[in-house]
């Protein structure tokens, strides 16, 4: 399975993926809002890492922020562009993002960064076009649920393996990098963000395995050190 596959695939998913989205996703999208919400984003810049279809921005850019998105589907930002000015939207790879340094108050991303094989080139990367105090709140498939997602015998927690989640009723298989917890929460991410508040939740619109019951994600909102 190469890199490039993971990062393209939403190209040939992305009908299935919206209207799934928008049926099962509510949990998720509720709570990602909810802790974007907390603060005063009217006029901040926020970025949108795996921005999909915008549909995030557009809820954000109502709020009074000034928004922008990357993904690396052209299908995708091509959707997006249908809602904003397309010049705010690129196709392009979390890692290489057209953005001068600190240009960012706040990155946000949901459901995006666990496509990637290495978290760590993101962070760098987050690190790079975010300005000093800056939020960055994320949102990503749980370790644990990609565990149990592991068909690899014996199951091996440390060695990445690419699984597949079986989403919204059945309708989609999307496949994607198992990841730790010491990835997500590594040195690079501890030295240079304050994590303000953290949760993982269980979201049975998402995917359900064996009716067992665990966190489906977690999300994080960190201010920059
Ligand atoms: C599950 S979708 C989530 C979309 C949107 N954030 C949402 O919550 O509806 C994941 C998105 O991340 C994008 N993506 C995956 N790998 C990427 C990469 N390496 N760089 C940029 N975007 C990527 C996909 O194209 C897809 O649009």
């Amino acid at each position: 399975m190469d890199k490039n596959y993971l990062a393209q695939q939403y190209n040939s998913k992305k009908t299935l993926f919206i209207k799934g989205s928008r049926k099962y996703d509510t949990k998720s999208i509720t709570i990602f809002h909810e802790y974007i919400n907390k603060f005063d984003i009217q006029g901040k810049k926020v970025l949108d890492m795996g921005c999909g279809d915008g549909s995030d921005l557009l809820i954000i850019q109502k709020q009074g922020a000034d928004v922008f998105g990357i993904d690396s589907s052209a299908e995708m930002i091509h959707e997006a562009q249908k809602l904003f000015s397309t010049e705010k939207f690129s196709t392009c790879d979390f890692t290489q993002t057209p953005f001068p340094n600190h240009y960012f108050d706040i990155v946000v991303s949901k459901w995006a960064f666990q496509t990637a094989s290495d978290i760590q080139s993101i962070y760098k990367e987050v690190i790079r076009i975010t300005n000093d105090n800056a939020r960055f709140i994320f949102l990503v498939a749980h370790p644990i649920r990609q565990f149990i997602e592991k068909t690899v015998s014996p199951k091996d927690y440390y060695q990445q393996e690419i699984v597949k989640s079986v989403l919204f009723d059945g309708t989609l298989v999307v496949e994607e990098p198992s990841h730790t917890f010491q990835e997500y929460f590594s040195p690079i991410f501890l030295s240079r963000f304050q994590i303000l508040e953290y949760a993982e939740i269980n979201d049975t619109g998402t995917e359900r395995i064996n009716g067992d019951i665990y966190p489906s994600f977690f999300i994080i909102h960190s201010a920059k050190k």
